[in-house]
């Protein structure tokens, strides 16, 4: 896994935002510079050292005068339906398409155990006390090379609209990380879009459909060259059951065997995330319509010898885009952590299709990472063209960027 690589070439991360290698804000920040790029002189670890939280800025930067900052609480309904009410409108990835998730999804990936309501930074227009912008961050305990560290995972900013392009992101972005300097935590991951500093790796979002009708009739994908509606539904038709023996649904009681499968499994991987039982609890114990989580069971002596999960987001297409105004939500899934010892991971990845089927899911998302790309193929993933997700790490310098094959986290 740590095998030297080619010198990455920087124009490679050309910014598909922007379209520019400058950065007028993450020049500034503890991060790997494009400059640094296979300079292997620099010591890996973090960046700038921690001063005493004593030090750190007390006060919230200016944002500016119209607007406040405010500390969402993601428990209160009301709060809740604003976040989730705000993304609605302005978290859109096209104009005519809009990830939408639930209220409940919202609150699994934003109050883990051990999570600070203040990191989940809002900003209101004073006047009309309307959200305009946003920024969160969770904490996580991510191991890379040999050492764990405490680290924030930072996401879901989101800015209004309307104040776009003003340099208020690199605002918020201070704000949180001001705020989790304030618990003595000094590092974070971050998942973008557009490259704006050295990734630790690039993933690719592969797309299964599971219901290519509905999909191609509300113009969320295309019918391919030289096919049919008829042979494309039967290309992607997915068996009417599971078909691996003891494969059910997790419970309470399987939390240790999971951990225990899951520490083992990641542990191979150049950075990854730590799950201890009660994080395990917590991120994987199936909720309805936000994470599903199944395993399979040993037959002879009860232990858990595999299992996969993942999490439900739907999207919105809006009906001028669609043919067929009925169908204007689309349910994806993503796949989150999977680990087998007994199944092969196609097999059991067929079955977490079939059971996403069953569950009204119409396409089904994986990022190539871990193992993932070993069952793309065979299970009739498509690379999702465009759809790339850089992972980055503020305040920690790895060596050299990784294979996404070679990162056992998953960031979204
Ligand atoms: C992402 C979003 C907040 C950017 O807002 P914006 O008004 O275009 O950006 P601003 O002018 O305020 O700030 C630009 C700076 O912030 C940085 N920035 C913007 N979005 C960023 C992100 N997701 N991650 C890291 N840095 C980001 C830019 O790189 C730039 O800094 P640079 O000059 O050093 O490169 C806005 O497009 C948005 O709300 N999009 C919808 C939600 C979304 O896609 N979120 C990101 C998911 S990964």
């Amino acid at each position: 896994m740590s095998d030297p690589k080619p010198k990455p070439n920087p124009k490679e991360y050309t910014s598909g935002g922007s379209g520019t290698m400058t950065h007028e804000f993450w020049e500034t920040q503890p991060v790997v510079q494009f400059e640094d790029m296979g300079d292997t002189t620099l010591p890996e670890g973090p960046i700038e050292p921690p001063t005493l939280v004593s030090e750190v800025k007390q006060e919230p930067y200016n944002f500016h005068e119209d607007y406040e900052w405010i500390a969402c609480d993601m428990k209160s309904d009301d709060m809740c339906s604003e976040v989730y009410n705000f993304f609605k409108v302005h978290y859109a990835d096209k104009p005519n398409l809009k990830v939408h998730p639930s209220k409940e999804w919202l609150m699994w990936a934003l109050c883990p155990p051990g999570y600070y309501q203040n990191w989940h930074v809002g900003v209101r227009a004073k006047a009309t006390k309307k959200l305009v912008a946003f920024i969160s961050g969770v904490p996580a305990r991510i191991r890379v090379r040999d050492e764990v560290v405490r680290m924030a995972n930072i996401n879901f900013l989101c800015i209004d609209k309307s104040l776009r392009s003003r340099r208020l992101a690199p605002i918020l972005i201070m704000e949180v990380t001001r705020r989790v300097r304030l618990k003595n935590i000094w590092q974070a991951a971050y998942p973008s879009r557009d490259v704006v500093s050295r990734p630790v790796t690039t993933c690719q979002y592969w797309g299964r459909m599971l219901n290519p009708k509905k999909l191609i009739d509300v113009g969320y994908a295309a019918l391919g060259e030289r096919m049919t509606m008829s042979r494309t539904v039967k290309l992607y038709k997915v068996p009417d059951a599971p078909s691996t023996p003891g494969f059910r649904e997790m419970e309470l009681s399987d939390c240790f065997g999971v951990t225990e499968l899951l520490r083992n499994y990641l542990r191979q991987f150049g950075v990854a995330a730590c799950f201890d039982s009660e994080d395990v609890m917590r991120w994987f114990l199936p909720r309805k319509d936000v994470i599903h989580t199944y395993l399979v069971v040993s037959p002879e002596t009860y232990d858990v010898t595999d299992f996969c999960s993942f999490y439900t987001v739907p999207f919105t297409i809006s009906n001028s885009a669609s043919r067929n105004p009925e169908n204007t939500t689309v349910q994806c899934a993503y796949s989150y952590y999977n680990v087998v010892t007994q199944t092969s991971l196609p097999k059991l990845m067929n079955d977490v299709l079939t059971v996403s089927k069953q569950k009204g899911v119409d396409i089904f998302y994986a990022l190539d990472v871990m193992q993932n790309a070993s069952f793309f193929t065979e299970l009739k993933f498509c690379r999702s063209e465009g759809a790339l997700l850089h992972y980055h790490l503020y305040n920690y310098r790895l060596g050299s960027s990784l294979t996404p094959s070679e990162v056992g986290l998953v960031l979204w």
